[in-house]
């Protein structure tokens, strides 16, 4: 039996695989996905087919080639100021908030989960420099993760081709903190040195670190089972401080997860707060 191109086999062995490693669900009417992100992994290999990928995978050792399948099966989709609203309420309220409950600490950590290519990060890095001169002198830690190496080393170098830049960076910031690089512009290094990237599994135990005052959990819970983003939440609940906040992605809620949070707004924003 076939799934569209795909054969049965491989397809539950492929969706079982990614599912296991990164808790991504994929639905037989994605079966085109696999072929057209896998088939490039299978030729960069010197592998012929999807079916003869399969073999690759289950023999010993392969841990190498199950990292590449893992990672091209993740969606990357990102932008600069992305959905906006979220990045206003951390320009008016939030941070302004927490500049005065931080005043003897002056420290405040924010964790971009699920960063992709670091268009997040470096907003939250942007808007912070460009709104916030007083938080010079405090300790301002900007983390950001992912599970995948290859997105995580694009967001390191922080080169962004024309098309990323022109979906949602406003064009004095781009000017102000890039620096044309071949066809491309990179963030400069100031910017750069303000972000700590950090390989992170959503569903491995989260390593030790500063708990955050706000969290990132944009676009990503929307690939899991029910089970494994009620489990997520309730880590990140866990790891974040008591009166932070967390935004997750347009489609995606706490609600009807029984997670212990609350959603607030903020001007035109939603976010969460733990109970
Ligand atoms: C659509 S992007 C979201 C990027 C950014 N948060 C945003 O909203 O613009 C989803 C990201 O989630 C990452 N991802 C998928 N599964 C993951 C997991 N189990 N742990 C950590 N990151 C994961 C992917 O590598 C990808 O970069």
């Amino acid at each position: 039996m076939t799934t569209l191109g795909l054969n049965t086999n491989t397809f539950d062995f492929i969706s079982n695989l990614v599912k296991n490693k990164a808790a991504i669900m994929l639905e037989p009417s994605k079966s085109y996905l696999i072929e057209s992100r896998l088939n490039p992994v299978a030729r960069d290999n010197g592998i012929e087919t999807l079916d003869e990928l399969v073999k690759a995978l289950q023999r010993l050792g392969a841990q190498k080639l199950t990292q590449q399948v893992v990672e091209a099966m993740t969606t990357n989709e990102t932008s600069f100021f992305r959905d906006l609203h979220p990045f206003d309420a951390l320009r008016q309220q939030i941070i302004p908030d927490l500049i005065e409950k931080r005043a003897k600490e002056r420290t405040i950590t924010i964790w971009s989960n699920a960063c992709s290519s670091g268009q997040e990060i470096y907003t939250i890095a942007m808007v912070i420099q460009e709104h916030f001169p007083e938080l010079q002198g405090w300790k301002v830690k900007l983390i950001a993760s992912d599970l995948s190496t290859q997105i995580l080393d694009k967001a390191k170098q922080g080169i962004f081709n024309q098309t990323e830049v022109n979906r949602g960076l406003p064009m004095p910031l781009l000017l102000k903190n890039f620096e044309k690089k071949g066809l491309g512009w990179q963030i400069k290094e100031e910017i750069r040195k303000m972000v700590e990237f950090k390989i992170i599994n959503l569903i491995e135990p989260f390593p030790v670190m500063q708990s955050p005052d706000i969290v990132f959990l944009r676009n990503v819970l929307i690939y899991f089972a029910l089970e494994t983003k009620r489990d997520i939440l309730n880590n990140v609940r866990k790891i974040m401080k008591p009166d932070g906040f967390l935004f997750l992605g347009g489609a995606e809620t706490t609600m009807n997860l029984d997670v212990a949070f609350e959603r607030i707004q903020i001007g035109k924003a939603a976010c969460y707060k733990p109970q």
